[in-house]
């Protein structure tokens, strides 16, 4: 395990968050092996995780939406480090609305962190990618994508993460002539900073009773299938998409 991402490069963004999937996800590629930047918007965050987790990763503070902010970000990566293989989008927020809720401004932020925020960092990455002939592009998307929301974030996330899956089916079948690969990951309801205070008991129990695996998932659930497409193992797949839901939704 250790070796399967020896020499790898990761980017992972949004992983500033302690509890976080992006945090979990940079952990995983460490212990197989990769270095890792991680990244969050929260100033210092990433840099201080960095720290916690060993040597072989760095923290950078980065805003995904600012274009200019993610191809530094890729340069100063490039200059540590020589080479990026894989990239995680993972950055995102949520906002729990009703439709006629939705102001503008609503709209706009979470489009941007979480849609083009995902285009800035693969627009950063993609020239190193192209001319290795090689790379792995991961972008977290979501269950709320799949069937309408529902859970805590309200129909502008779900179109924000119906856009990334529709970035990712257009980016992969463009870019596989020059070896890269872009694969979506779907999460269910995971536990984190973003829901961990959205649900009162009742509730809870109704979600779980809903999961045929019988409990909320854990960012290792979703960080797991991350290293799985970033690494070679999932050498033949692009324009994908991979649910890590526990069965809350088959389809
Ligand atoms: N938790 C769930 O149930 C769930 C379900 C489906 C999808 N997701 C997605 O998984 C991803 C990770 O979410 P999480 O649950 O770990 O939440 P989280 O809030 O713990 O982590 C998200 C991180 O993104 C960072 N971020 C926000 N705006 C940013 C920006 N502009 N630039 C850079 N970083 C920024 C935040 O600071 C935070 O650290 C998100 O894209 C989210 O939409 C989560």
């Amino acid at each position: 395990m250790q070796h399967l991402m020896r020499d790898k490069v990761v980017i992972v963004t949004g992983a500033g968050s302690p509890a976080g999937i992006g945090l979990a996800t940079a952990k995983a590629f460490a212990a197989a092996g990769a270095r890792v930047a991680i990244t969050d918007v929260a100033e210092g965050s990433a840099p201080r995780r960095a720290r916690d987790i060993g040597d072989e990763v760095r923290g950078y503070t980065c805003d995904v939406t600012d274009r200019a902010a993610c191809e530094a970000l890729a340069e100063e990566v490039l200059d540590a480090w020589g080479r990026i293989d894989v990239l995680v989008n993972n950055a995102g927020i949520t906002q729990s609305r009703k439709v006629m809720d939705i102001a503008r401004a609503d709209y706009d932020l979470l489009m941007d962190v979480n849609l083009r925020g995902a285009l800035h960092m693969s627009q950063a990455v993609i020239p190193a990618m192209a001319a290795r002939g090689s790379g792995s592009i991961v972008c977290i998307a979501s269950v709320a994508a799949q069937r309408g929301g529902g859970f805590v974030g309200g129909s502008h996330y779900a179109a924000s993460k119906g856009g990334v899956l529709g970035l990712v089916k257009g980016m992969a079948r463009e870019l596989g002539p020059q070896g890269i690969r872009v694969n979506a990951v779907n999460p269910g309801v995971i536990i984190t900073d973003m829901n961990s205070r959205a649900f009162d008991e009742a509730r809870r129990r109704q979600i779980v009773e809903s999961i045929p695996l019988g409990r909320f998932g854990r960012p290792e659930d979703v960080a797991g299938v991350c290293l799985f497409l970033g690494s070679d193992l999932s050498a033949y797949m692009t324009g994908s998409e991979i649910d890590v839901n526990g069965g809350i939704h088959i389809h």
